[in-house]
C-alpha cells in the first residue's frame, strides 16, 4: 500500500519492492543478455513539458519495412502491409483507450467508458468475451510478443483474439539492433508464423516493431531515471502507451498505474498470482510507471479509482 501511494505520486524506488523482486532484478542487470550498453545521458529532473518535449522529439514509430537486410533479401518489402501503420488509423483519431490486462480491472465496470473511445488497445491474449463489464468489447489494435505466436497454447492461427484486428508483434532484439543477429536467434521465432501469417491473411494488417523503436524507448525511461533499470525491453504496456501517444489526440491508460483494485493477480482472465506483473523483475516495469505519472494530466481521484491516467498524444504537444 505504501509502495503504491508512492506510485500515485510518482515518486517510488526500487528500494521498496518486495526482496524476491530486488533479487531479479539485481539478476537481470549482471546478466545484461541484451547486451545494453547505454550512451546516453541522465536528464533526470525533467519538468513534465520538458518530458513531453523530449518525446515527441525522439519517438517515432518504426516497425520492419523489409528495406534492411537480412529481410530485404527475404521479399519483405512486399510481405510486409502496404500502407504504414503510422497511416493506417485515420489522422482524426481524438481519444484512445489501452487497456492492460491487469487484474486490477476486474469490477471496475470501466467497460462502457473505455468503448467510447476511438480506439482501443488490448495486450496479448487478453479476452473481452465474458469480461464486457469491466474491460468492454472493442478492440482497435493488439500488441503480442514473440511467444503468442510460437506457443501453440494461445492457438495464434485460429483464435478469434487475433482476428479482425491491427496486429503488432514485438521480439527482444539485441540492443544493437543488428538485424542479422536478431534474424538468426530471436528469443521466440516469430517470423517464421509472421510470413506464414502474411501469407494466408493479406488484406489483415499485421507488423513487427522494429528493435530501434523498442530500444529507443528503453534509453528514454533510463535517461529519465535516477537508478538503474532492467537492461530488457520495456514491457508490451509501455510500447503500447506510446505508440498510441503518437498516433491519437489524447490517451487514456487504464489499470498500468493500478487503482486501489490492485492485488497481486497478475491477469484479470487467470488465477495466476504474482506481483512481479504489476512491478516488473524482467521488465523496467516500476520504472515506465513513474514515468508515465510523471506525464499524466488526468484527475488523482481518476488514477485511485480508475486507474486511469491521461496522457496527451505527441502530435500536439508544442516545444
Ligand atoms: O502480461 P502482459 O504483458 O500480457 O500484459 C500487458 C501489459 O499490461 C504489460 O506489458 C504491462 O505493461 C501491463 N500490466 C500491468 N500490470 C499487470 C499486468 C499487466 O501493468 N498486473
Amino acid at each position: 500500500r505504501a509502495l503504491l501511494r508512492r506510485l500515485w505520486k510518482g515518486d517510488a524506488s526500487a528500494r521498496m519492492l518486495h526482496p524476491r523482486l530486488q533479487k531479479a532484478m539485481g539478476a537481470y542487470l549482471r546478466a545484461n543478455k541484451h547486451g545494453v550498453n547505454f550512451r546516453g545521458r541522465r536528464a533526470a529532473g525533467r519538468s513534465r513539458a520538458e518530458l513531453l518535449c523530449a518525446l515527441r522529439g525522439r519517438v517515432r514509430v518504426r516497425t520492419l519495412d523489409g528495406s534492411e537486410p537480412p529481410f530485404s533479401a527475404l521479399g519483405w518489402r512486399a510481405l510486409v502491409p502496404a500502407v504504414p501503420l503510422g497511416r493506417l488509423l485515420p489522422r482524426g483519431l481524438r481519444t484512445c483507450a489501452v487497456v492492460t490486462s491487469a487484474g486490477a480491472i476486474l469490477n471496475s465496470s470501466l467497460g462502457e467508458e473505455i468503448d467510447s473511445h476511438d480506439a482501443v488497445l488490448r495486450f496479448n491474449s487478453a479476452p473481452t468475451r465474458g469480461y464486457e463489464k469491466d474491460v468492454g468489447n472493442k478492440t482497435t489494435v493488439r500488441i503480442i510478443n514473440s511467444q503468442i505466436l510460437t506457443n501453440p497454447r494461445h492457438h495464434f492461427i485460429d483464435s478469434s483474439l487475433y482476428k479482425d484486428v491491427i496486429l503488432v508483434a514485438w521480439d527482444p532484439a539485441p540492443y544493437s539492433a543488428n538485424l542479422h543477429l536478431w534474424y538468426k536467434k530471436p528469443d521466440y521465432n516469430l517470423f517464421t508464423p509472421y510470413v506464414q501469417h502474411r501469407q494466408r491473411n493479406p488484406n489483415q494488417p499485421f507488423y513487427i516493431l522494429h528493435p530501434k523503436f523498442i530500444w529507443q524507448l528503453w534509453d528514454i525511461i533510463q535517461e529519465n531515471t535516477k537508478e538503474k533499470i532492467q537492461p530488457n525491453p520495456p514491457s508490451s504496456g509501455f510500447l503500447g502507451i506510446l505508440l498510441m501517444m503518437s498516433l491519437c489526440g489524447e490517451v487514456h491508460v487504464y489499470e498500468y498505474i493500478p487503482s486501489v483494485r490492485q492485488t497481486d493477480l497478475c491477469h484479470y482472465h487467470e488465477p495466476y498470482y504474482d506481483a512481479a506483473c504489476t512491478l516488473g523483475a524482467y521488465h523496467p516495469l516500476l520504472y515506465e510507471k513513474l514515468l508515465v505519472q510523471r506525464l499524466n494530466t488526468g484527475a488523482q481521484g481518476d488514477l485511485h479509482r480508475k486507474g486511469k491516467v491521461v496522457l496527451p498524444g505527441l502530435r500536439a504537444v508544442r516545444c
